[in-house]
């Protein structure tokens, strides 16, 4: 490892810059902790691995290694080296060949998030594990007709979800329009959290911390802290932004300039809607227009209250590092500024999204979310309490099935409830039916609260899971085996 000279980097490292738009009194850097993180580089994005003839070949070889993170060179989980790993852009109908290399001291694989694709054999079956040392030939075929959108990828293996995903294992998935969206730039943007050590190393978590979902000290857009991003006035850009948090919602506003959602997870709106701010909770994934305006717009997470596990628990997350205050987490600084761009083009047409709310339901299931006191020591996290097992199936479904589904969550906490393979139409939530035909395929559920969702069991058959998106409540058995067939 090289010797890193912290000093050197804060001072090289922009935070200049940032001292700048804060004034004296808005930096809080290293907060608590024995090391400074530094920001304000330009904003760095993945490699990027494009199809080509409706393939795509694939080497992801998961492994500890040294990476920039927030400045420092942190020892952290990476696909390929790099956090976060390699950003794929698909088109449908492709084919995808992936060697998931295991160079991890633990069991892993890898799960195409959101993807509408096969459960079974080696596509998307999320019940493999690859050992240490060995690798795994996985194979996806993606539909003529799969929905364009922002997928990510991360590994799934129960009961190390959380500390895989936390340690650096994540990457974008984009599948691009049959109708090109014109803009003058696209930008992938991964946000995550970690919390390092001052040698470098990932922090540990305690029990505590995973029952509320861990929240890292360091929240980071592309392994980076606060970086820099400039455009002209005008300029319209397209945002992919993906919520890889372990646990941690994101309430995402970029004050003064022009925000429009073309769609959330997969698929897109008909018409792209003026937005002021974006709730993403950990997965969830926003694809984003931003239309340029002068001056320097500074991309915040405002605090999400998800509820808290009770007075016995105490609160959950620990200290921030990076610029924090009453208006939230600086994720990264947008300057707009230089002479004006042309106006841009217009946006294709959309077809209007299917809509499940007049279609005849095949069956009605409830599933009830609990968290309580286990038998033992610690916490139970469970679907219809049960905690998960791989060796039981908990809902079978008809090949080819409509149904609606309750979701309830009876606990104190809100979970972003996620299932595989079929996206969710969400129906009616605690604020009454939904106006328009919403899909997503992490959908959040508040504490004490219920939502109606709709799903359609199309095209695929096999075993596969639904589960909380808070990866430390998932690995905690917040997760049930489901078969379609
Ligand atoms: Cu993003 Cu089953 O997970
Ligand atoms: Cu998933
Ligand atoms: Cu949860």
């Amino acid at each position: 490892m090289r010797p890193v000279r912290r000093r050197t980097a804060l001072i090289l490292g922009g935070a200049g810059t940032a001292a700048a738009l804060t004034g004296a009194a808005g930096l809080l850097w290293g907060a608590g902790s024995g090391y400074q993180p530094t920001g304000g580089q330009v904003l760095s994005e993945p490699e990027v691995l494009r199809s080509s003839n409706g393939s795509l070949r694939v080497r992801l070889r998961a492994s500890q290694a040294q990476a920039r993170i927030a400045g420092t060179n942190a020892t952290v989980l990476t696909y390929n080296g790099s956090v976060p790993g390699p950003t794929m852009f698909l088109r449908p109908g492709d084919r995808v060949n992936v060697t998931l290399e295991n160079g991890l001291q633990n069991p892993t694989n890898v799960h195409v998030h959101g993807l509408h694709v096969s459960p079974q054999g080696n596509s998307d079956n999320v019940l493999l594990s690859a050992d240490p040392g060995t690798s795994f030939e996985y194979e996806y075929r993606l539909p003529a007709d799969h929905p364009p959108g922002v997928y990510w990828y991360h590994p799934h293996h129960h009961g190390m979800v959380a500390d895989q995903v936390f340690g650096g294992l994540y990457g974008a998935i984009i599948v691009e329009d049959p109708h090109p969206v014109p803009v003058a730039r696209d930008r992938v943007m991964v946000i995550s959290d970690i919390s390092l050590n001052s040698d470098g190393k990932v922090a540990a978590v305690s029990a505590m911390e995973k029952m509320m979902g861990r929240e890292g000290s360091l929240v980071l857009v592309n392994g980076q802290l606060n970086p820099q991003l400039s455009a002209k006035p005008a300029e319209r850009e397209r945002w992919r932004i993906i919520n890889a948090c372990t646990a941690r919602y994101l309430n995402l506003r970029l004050d003064g300039q022009r925000l429009q959602l073309l769609g959330l997870d997969s698929g897109r709106y008909q018409n792209p809607r003026d937005v002021e701010e974006v709730l993403l909770a950990p997965g969830n994934r926003a694809d984003l227009l931003v239309t340029a305006a002068p001056g320097t717009a500074v991309l915040r997470t405002l605090p999400v209250d998800r509820g808290s596990a009770g007075s016995m628990m105490g609160s959950g997350t620990g200290g921030q590092q990076g610029r924090t205050d009453a208006n939230g987490t600086v994720l990264a600084t947008y300057a707009v500024s230089g002479e004006p761009a042309l106006s841009a083009q217009p946006l294709p047409a959309q077809p209007a999204p299917r809509d499940l709310r007049s279609a005849a339901v095949t069956a009605r299931r409830e599933l009830t979310f609990s968290m309580g006191m286990g038998m033992g020591s610690g916490m139970s996290f469970t679907f219809n309490g049960k905690p998960f097992d791989p060796a039981r199936v908990d809902t079978t479904v008809p090949a080819g099935a409509l149904e609606e589904w309750l979701l309830t969550n009876t606990s104190p906490m809100d979970h972003p409830f996620h299932l595989h393979v079929w996206p969710m139409q969400i129906i009616e939530t605690a604020s009454g039916p939904v106006s328009g035909p919403e899909w997503q395929d992490v959908v959040n559920v508040p504490a004490r609260s219920s939502v109606r969702v709709r799903i359609a069991f199309d095209d695929f058959t096999g075993k596969t899971v639904y589960h909380c998106h808070i990866l430390d409540h998932e690995d905690s058995g917040m997760m049930g085996l489901i078969e379609s067939r």
